[in-house]
């Protein structure tokens, strides 16, 4: 049997993981996978979670199961952080789930479940694995033009123009902030375009909101998915707490349902239910947990805030320092867009080859698709960064 199984294409972003690791040299920067790292290059465990941690291991008594759609105070919670009061509660069906992954998964499969001929439309670029589940599952899909890669900037007369041609009943998947891998998002302005064309043309909005809190607050980076949450009558949300809250290998994530008609959301839950017995069985509960008992104590709260916000302002801080650096040391704009970007990444506008000399030559780890992850850096590699790119260019 085990000889009749395919190859698969490798995943980009997976396959520099890899190349960095294996490279013995120690001077190697690694601007890769989506993981936040501090100065020093180190991914901590947040205070605050781990005050937690160390709470919920003096007070938990079992490790049974707790249930199909996963405790219901972390969908409470999520669903308060996400959402606040953009639509009341009753109207919102939660189902925890392996990581943001896991939610995106089985948000795709409800979609198949409930309108098999739906086109999913994705930006162009989006996350690889959007398109690379998608086409697993045999979901049709398509893609809107997002990304003007010659200049860094959005391409939102190409996104209205292709939305204006999918069909009632079609899923538009957006970003909710922190576009990855590019870095562009929509203003709020624009964000209220695409709400008013969903709801004309009858699509349905799937918001994949990953790096809440990344760009511009809390707040901030969730006013799309609240604005289109409370415009359409349906939407779906797959929000992880991955990145927030640093729990990346406890799988985190929680998949929602909302819709404008509170009678319709027991069916919608009882249908995550299945997926979730059909796919996993129980989702995980620990990284929940934390994350619950987070958002819900007002002291670990306003810790975990904090932290958050530091995260945040470092990687804005760092943006700008390599603009600065980008301008001076290839005496151009070129790179001003960095600035405007927000989040964990910024899509840098250079060729596969120029991206291989990056790592060939200087030991610099970017996506192919010139993707880097700014917490990559830090304040002294920021200056060897720019110099680098002054030199493939
Ligand atoms: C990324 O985009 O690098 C992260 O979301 C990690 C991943 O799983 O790809």
């Amino acid at each position: 049997m085990y000889d009749s199984l395919p190859t698969h294409p490798e995943d980009k972003i997976l396959r520099i993981m890899q190349l960095y690791r294996d490279d013995p040299r120690t001077e190697k920067i690694d601007l890769g996978v989506g993981v936040y790292k501090n100065a020093a290059g180190l991914t901590p465990v947040m205070q605050s979670v781990k005050a937690a941690e160390k709470r919920l291991w003096e007070i938990e008594d079992t490790k049974s199961y707790v249930g199909l759609l996963g405790a219901p105070d972390f969908g409470d919670a999520m669903a308060g952080l996400v959402l606040s009061d953009a639509v009341p509660r009753e109207n919102v069906a939660c189902a925890a789930t392996p990581g943001g992954t896991g939610a995106i998964r089985q948000a795709f499969e409800m979609i198949q479940m409930a309108s098999p001929q739906a086109r999913v439309w994705v930006s162009d670029p989006s996350w690889g694995n959007h398109v690379s589940i998608l086409n697993y599952l045999g979901i049709p899909n398509t893609s809107y033009r997002y990304f003007e890669f010659s200049t860094g900037e959005l391409d939102f007369g190409g996104m209205l123009e292709d939305l204006e041609n999918a069909r009632p009943g079609d899923v538009i998947l957006l970003h909710g902030c922190c576009h990855n891998p590019t870095g562009v998002n929509l203003t709020n302005e624009q964000w209220r375009k695409v709400a008013d064309l969903m709801v004309a043309k009858e699509l349905v909005p799937m918001v994949d909101i990953a790096y809440q809190g990344f760009g511009g607050g809390l707040d901030a980076d969730a006013f799309g998915a609240r604005l289109v949450a409370s415009t359409c009558p349906e939407t779906l949300i797959a929000a992880s707490c991955s990145k927030n809250f640093g729990v990346y290998r406890e799988r985190t994530g929680i998949f929602m349902g909302v819709s404008q008609d509170a009678g319709r959301v027991g069916l919608v839950q009882a249908n995550m239910a299945h997926l979730n017995r059909q796919n996993f069985s129980f989702p995980p509960d620990h990284g929940a947990r934390l994350v619950t008992m987070v958002l819900n104590d007002p002291q670990l709260r306003a810790e975990w805030e904090t932290e958050l916000e530091e995260v945040r302002s470092g990687m804005l801080a760092l943006r700008q320092q390599l603009a600065a650096e980008l301008q001076r040391q290839t005496n151009s704009e070129r790179f001003g867009f960095i600035t405007d970007h927000s989040g964990m990444f910024s899509m840098l506008g250079l060729s596969e080859e120029q991206v291989a000399k990056l790592r060939d030559d200087h030991g610099i780890y970017a996506v192919s698709d010139s993707r880097i992850n700014i917490a990559g850096l830090n304040k002294d590699t920021v200056p060897i960064l720019a110099k680098a790119i002054a030199t493939v260019l």
